[in-house]
């Protein structure tokens, strides 16, 4: 497992120094939606990754957001975001990551999510506790929303689910100390293991924004459910993440209103 995070971690970094030099450089912006981008950065950084893990372990079946499946049949599977924060990218604010989790048998095992500008790497093993640079990470002892900073991040399609975050946000902005829209979910989920955010919800979140993120949550102590209190799933396409200690208090906002 240790050499496995450690693989983990190799990809992220020199995925990370890409990134980090072709900032300086001229982007090629194409758009998945309507505001959905990918850029060229996004597929090289994915191109890294995907080099050092086929090196390492070339029968493990991978899940890449820019590649897809790549169809191989195993117990293991890694499950990438090149570029988790593009916007950020694209316009120089500097809150992005690169996130990789590594499943066994469905469950998430290992998780590495690199900040290359603030070079900061959160990682985590199921069991073993969650990490910030080598030193323990424990999610806030906040107990009272009343007191809590959260996150959350709104779906880029302008469908029912857009204007439900919406409401929620107006609900939680009301009974928090505030709320940010940082535009990286998987950061977001490190920040909550860090315990700088309290808690943090979004609805349609894919597998590569928040496998690896959820893992550091629990790992460091907090919770992650669905908005009806069921177990965490990175497939779920809704995620609430706290501290635990305002977990319920937050189900019971985002149960105010019919579940989407
Ligand atoms: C996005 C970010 C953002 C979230 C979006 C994601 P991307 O990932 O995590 O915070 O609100 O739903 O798609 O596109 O930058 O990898
Ligand atoms: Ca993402
Ligand atoms: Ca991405």
């Amino acid at each position: 497992m240790h050499e496995i995070l450690r693989t983990a971690e190799t990809a992220a970094r020199q995925a990370g120094a890409y990134i980090l030099q072709a900032m300086s450089e001229l982007r090629q912006v194409d758009y998945k939606g309507r505001v959905d981008l990918v850029t060229n950065v996004d597929r090289g950084s994915e191109a890294i990754i995907l080099e050092c893990i086929r090196r390492a372990y070339p029968e493990h079946a991978i899940l890449a957001e820019e590649t897809g499946d790549n169809q191989q049949r195993s117990d293991w599977r890694w499950i990438i975001d090149p570029i988790d924060g593009t916007t950020n990218f694209v316009h120089g604010y500097p809150f992005f990551c690169v996130s990789i989790a590594v499943q066994f048998q469905r469950q998430t095992v290992a998780a590495v999510v690199l900040d290359p500008v603030h070079d900061e790497m959160f990682s985590a093993l199921h069991g073993q506790g969650a990490f910030l640079n080598g030193a323990p990470l424990r999610v806030s002892p906040t107990a009272e929303l009343g007191k809590a900073l959260l996150a959350t991040g709104f779906p880029y399609e302008m469908g029912d689910r857009w204007h439900r975050s919406m409401d929620y946000f107006k609900l939680f902005y009301y009974r928090t100390r505030g709320i940010r829209r940082d535009g990286a979910a998987a950061l977001d989920l490190c920040y909550v293991a860090a315990g700088r955010f309290d808690g943090f919800w979004e609805y349609d979140l894919k597998p590569w924004d928040v496998a690896a993120g959820m893992l550091l949550v629990t790992e460091a102590g907090g919770r992650v459910s669905d908005y009806r209190g069921n177990p965490g799933s990175i497939d779920a396409g809704q995620l609430l993440a706290s501290n635990g200690a305002i977990h319920d208090a937050m189900l019971e906002v985002l149960n105010t209103l019919p579940n989407l």
